[in-house]
């Protein structure tokens, strides 16, 4: 569905990702990991368009999408969350979703009557996804005002609505407590049963070895392994890579130690 060929970004003299050759399968859960500062980001920002690649090519559904501004590649059906959450904070949390949902019809041309119009199978759609969330009771609080777990939620949802066929989700479990990362496994798991391939950023290492079909590991802004998630587990560089970088993460290292 998705291909990186031999992608590479440079600032300057950073290579945050350095020749990255990645295939995204449809319909699966693919876990892409590694230390602060290797590229994942980066990458997510180089397939959503934000970054354009300094060499390599980048290919969705069988269109080179590298020179795409970010909402080309939007309606072609690449959607993502951000590392540090971006809603519409003065929108109620049914506002931002439907938002979602209506701008997916045909742009933003003539946006304003479709959402005025809000009836029928959309507004169905839209009011599924609200549930999906678990946000039916904050339905009308703005999404600047939620507790951080659940404007993390409305985000999922948000990208869920754009009706996008690739979901790029950037430490979605970030800051989130057990509870809610078990019930963000189950969501993710929803959103594939319901035909949507995943691109899963994550420190939290539970998470992403039970959720994830295939995990590739980043370091330095190469891929040093990929596979399934018992065989990157076992990997002897990526453990290197984890228990030699000094990110204080010490969940990840646990993770991996154990
Ligand atoms: N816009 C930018 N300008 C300059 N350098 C950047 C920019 N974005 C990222 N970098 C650098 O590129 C490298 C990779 O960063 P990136 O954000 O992709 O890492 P990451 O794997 O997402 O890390 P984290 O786990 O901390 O989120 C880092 O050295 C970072 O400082
Ligand atoms: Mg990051």
């Amino acid at each position: 569905m998705l291909e990186l060929d031999d992608i590479s970004r440079h600032f300057g003299g950073v290579k945050a990702v350095d020749h990255l050759t990645l295939q995204v399968r449809r319909g699966e859960i693919l876990g892409l990991i590694g230390p602060n500062g290797s590229g994942k980001s980066t990458t997510v920002n180089l397939i959503a368009g934000l970054f354009k690649p300094t060499a390599g090519t980048l290919r969705f559904d069988g269109h080179d999408i590298a020179a795409l501004p970010p909402h080309r590649r939007a309606e072609l059906g690449i959607a993502r969350t951000f590392q540090n959450i971006r809603l519409f904070s003065q929108l109620t949390v049914w506002q931002n979703l439907w938002a979602a949902r209506v701008v997916r019809e045909s742009g933003w041309a003539g946006f304003k009557a479709r959402w005025l119009a809000g009836a029928g199978a959309a507004r169905d759609e839209a009011e599924q996804l609200l549930e999906f969330s678990g946000l039916a009771a904050r339905r009308d609080q703005l999404a600047g005002n939620l507790a951080f777990g659940e404007q993390r939620r409305l985000e999922l949802a948000r990208a869920a609505a754009s009706g996008a066929s690739l979901l790029l989700l950037d430490e979605p479990a970030a800051g989130m407590n057990a509870q809610e990362i078990d019930e963000l496994d189950a969501r993710i798991r929803s959103l594939r049963d319901q035909g949507r391939t995943i691109l899963l950023i994550e420190h939290h290492m539970e998470l992403v070895m039970g959720v994830c079909d295939r995990v590739a590991v980043l370091n330095f802004g190469r891929k040093i392994a990929e596979g399934t998630p018992a065989q990157v587990q076992d990997d002897a560089q990526v453990r290197a890579a984890y228990l030699g970088a000094d990110d204080g993460d010490e969940l990840m290292n646990a993770a991996l130690a154990a």
